[in-house]
């Protein structure tokens, strides 16, 4: 069966189009606008009578694109257009290696964690921030790391943490007392756009003789206009992790793993290439490739797009504050000492001042005016305004205003503020991994004081973990565990049952 060739509008074949800095997007195109016969995966062979429903409802050139790797002029041979894209996405974030991922910036935490278990010897500690995306917890699992934890900072009134400072960071690595960290992990930009100091953080992290590993998952646009935070690894973050289809412009699940130009290059290299060959698909999606590849150029070729989004979100936080009724939760970083920066393309919004729930307000938001905020805590709402993105803001600012008070939502608040320290985690009984594997058991609540549990469990706000695999559960824990599950819009993240009746614990 023959396929046929793009249509000849296709926008793929525009000869009119400037030649464009993404090699292996363009040679995608290419290579779907052959005569060919496919005998190959994907089995819908790009053929719209074979796949009609899928050729529907994506398109033809959508299919025709959808190829399998290993193919000579995409991304097999010496010098081939994937290894062009990366070479440049590479320059453009200033790394000495990227990898391109399709399995989100989780990936990219998974291998980072495993590359850092082949660094010194297995019982080092890794030093990471307490507040880790679940998927680096799950790296320290996968490479059985043994984890020594640094509190980010909190700001209990929104119910959200922050970053880790230098001199935070400092105490973490000096009560590691004769043990030498064989990494450092920590995250910035936050999910609210606080920026740490990573200069500083990097400088304390190789004093200690450790490589410091950034998750910027929030953080891809960073480095790429003036008015924007630096990047990290510009900073001297020695590998970074970039979630690029979050505010780098690439499709969703489409992620990149950079290196930088660091002492600790030479190590890391071969140990990253190893776990990314084994966390990567063999079919890796074309389609997630030539998304990063676009991404990148236009990132690094967009300056007057970002200029747009950060005026246009300049002018949603201006008109947000003149009208009076919300506040802009930014506006107090100052009072945190981690905060270095802030990311001008993060509004967040407290909507409590204003008489309304978060969760409540966007959901709200959603439904009746279809205005989609990324984030809700109790007390605030968070948009990202993506570079190129120029959101309506006056019709953002009508369905703001237009929220309904929320009688609760005061009481609510009060029971957000109210929430007070983080409980320290319990002593580390086994290694994490030893934890996850062995068997476990459901116990009452009360019984599962003194015991190892096999779960990580969080509490919602503000999400950091208070328990993980292997760590001893204390009564201290389970007293906030309750009290925040009995809040309202409060749970217990990992929970085997969201009533907290039972816990689950090593047997
Ligand atoms: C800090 C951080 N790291 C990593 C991830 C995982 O990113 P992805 O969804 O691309 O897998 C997230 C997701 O929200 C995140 O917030």
């Amino acid at each position: 069966m023959t396929t046929a060739l793009l249509h000849a509008d296709s926008p793929l074949l525009d000869a009119a189009a400037p030649v464009s800095s993404t090699p292996y997007a363009d040679a995608l195109a290419r290579y779907a606008a052959r005569d060919t016969v496919r005998l190959n995966v994907p089995g819908h062979a790009a053929d719209p009578d074979a796949a009609p429903r899928l050729a529907a409802y994506f398109g033809e050139d959508l299919l025709r694109m959808d190829v399998p790797p290993l193919l000579a002029g995409l991304d097999k041979g010496e010098g081939n257009p994937l290894a062009e894209s990366l070479r440049l996405a590479a320059d453009a974030f200033g790394a000495r290696r990227t990898w391109f991922l399709t399995n989100g910036a989780s990936q990219a935490n998974r291998i980072a964690a495993l590359a850092l278990a082949g660094l010194g010897d297995a019982a080092q500690p890794v030093v990471a921030q307490r507040s880790a995306h679940s998927s680096f917890s799950d790296g320290i699992i996968l490479g059985g790391l043994s984890p020594r934890f640094v509190q980010p900072s909190i700001d209990g009134w929104f119910g959200i943490n922050h970053g880790v400072s230098p001199a935070a960071l400092r105490d973490a690595l000096a009560a590691l007392g004769d043990e030498k960290p064989k990494g450092v992990y920590l995250i910035s930009p936050s999910y609210f756009g606080a920026v740490a100091d990573v200069a500083g953080l990097a400088e304390v992290a190789h004093e200690a003789g450790a490589p410091l590993v950034v998750d910027a998952a929030w953080g891809s646009h960073f480095g790429f206009h003036e008015d924007l935070p630096e990047s990290p690894l510009r900073l001297g973050a020695d590998l970074m992790v970039s979630s690029i289809h979050k505010l780098g412009g690439s499709l969703t699940q489409s992620a990149m793993l950079h290196l930088g130009h660091g002492t600790f290059a030479d190590v890391l290299e071969p140990l990253i290439d190893r776990a990314f060959k084994l966390a990567q698909s063999t079919s890796e999606s074309s389609l997630l490739l030539a998304s990063l590849d676009i991404a990148r150029d236009s990132l690094q070729n967009g300056r007057d797009r970002i200029a747009m989004s950060i005026a246009a979100a300049d002018e949603l936080r201006d008109r947000i504050r003149r009208g009076g009724r919300f506040r802009i939760v930014s506006d107090t970083f100052d009072r945190f000492e981690d905060i270095a920066a802030v990311d001008p393309l993060r509004v967040s919004i407290d909507v409590a001042s204003g008489g309304v729930h978060g969760p409540t307000a966007r959901e709200l938001l959603m439904e009746r005016d279809g205005v989609y905020f990324e984030i809700a805590t109790e007390t605030c709402i968070v948009a990202v305004i993506a570079p190129g993105v120029v959101p309506d803001i006056g019709r953002v600012i009508d369905a703001l205003h237009a929220l309904p008070v929320d009688a609760d939502a005061a009481a609510d608040v009060d029971a957000v503020g109210a929430l007070g320290a983080l409980p320290a985690p319990g002593p580390l009984a086994m290694l994490p991994r030893d934890a996850f594997l062995r068997a476990a058991e459901a116990v009452p609540i009360e019984d599962a004081i003194g015991r190892v549990s096999a779960d990580a469990l969080a509490a919602y706000p503000p999400g950091i973990p208070n328990v993980l695999p292997g760590e001893v559960i204390t009564e201290e824990v389970v007293r906030f565990l309750r009290h925040v599950a009995a809040t309202p819009g409060g749970y217990v993240r990992g929970a085997v049952d969201p009533t907290l009746a039972t816990l689950s614990v090593v047997r």
